[in-house]
């Protein structure tokens, strides 16, 4: 498994947690986060393969994971960087393999409300796809297939979407 925007590996840590037997590699673009994961890793007695990368640019090779997960990422990244993000998760799926994401989506009035604050801090023209509901189309257009939301949260930031897809 493969997680994209790993950050201090809270997520990357909890699934190897829970199935042991998986081999899981994070990658985040900042060195100081993924020093953190790989303490909080080490503490728990967990081995993780971390790597300082982008993730447009992902350091490994074709169809080598079977599950990709990204977390809080994409509402970060430029359009662009959201479209060549998803084609290089899709590069790195098997055929077959299953893409999860959670991230910001399109909200009713109220949690449109809500989100402003995240917007006002993530920038609003890079949040504006996320706003508008637009994260599944970009995954289609990287060509993944079976684009689902399977889960949809109210919170104080913003209605939170978790969206699957496969390769
Ligand atoms: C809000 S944090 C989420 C961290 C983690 N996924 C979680 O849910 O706890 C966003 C992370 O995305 C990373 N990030 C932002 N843009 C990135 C990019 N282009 N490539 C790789 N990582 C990126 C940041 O460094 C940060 O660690």
């Amino acid at each position: 498994m493969l997680d994209v925007g790993c950050g201090t590996g809270t997520l990357t840590l909890w699934a190897k947690q829970r199935e042991p037997g998986i081999d899981i590699a994070g990658i985040d673009g900042d060195p100081a986060v993924l020093r953190r994961a790989a303490t909080k890793a080490e503490e728990a007695g967990v081995e993780l393969d971390l790597r300082e990368a982008l993730a447009d640019d992902l350091p490994f090779e074709d169809a080598s994971f079977d599950r990709a997960i990204t977390s809080l990422v994409f509402h970060h990244l430029p359009r662009e960087v959201k479209e060549r993000s998803a084609a290089e998760i899709a590069r790195v799926l098997k055929p077959g393999g299953e893409l999860h994401v959670a991230d910001w989506g399109r909200g009713d009035p109220l949690m449109r409300l809500a989100f402003l604050t995240t917007r006002l801090l993530d920038g609003f023209e890079r949040t504006a796809d996320n706003a508008r509901g637009r994260l599944p189309a970009i995954f289609e257009g990287a060509g993944l297939r079976d684009v689902r939301e399977t889960a949809r949260f109210r919170t104080m930031s913003g209605a939170m979407v978790l969206l699957s897809a496969r390769r």
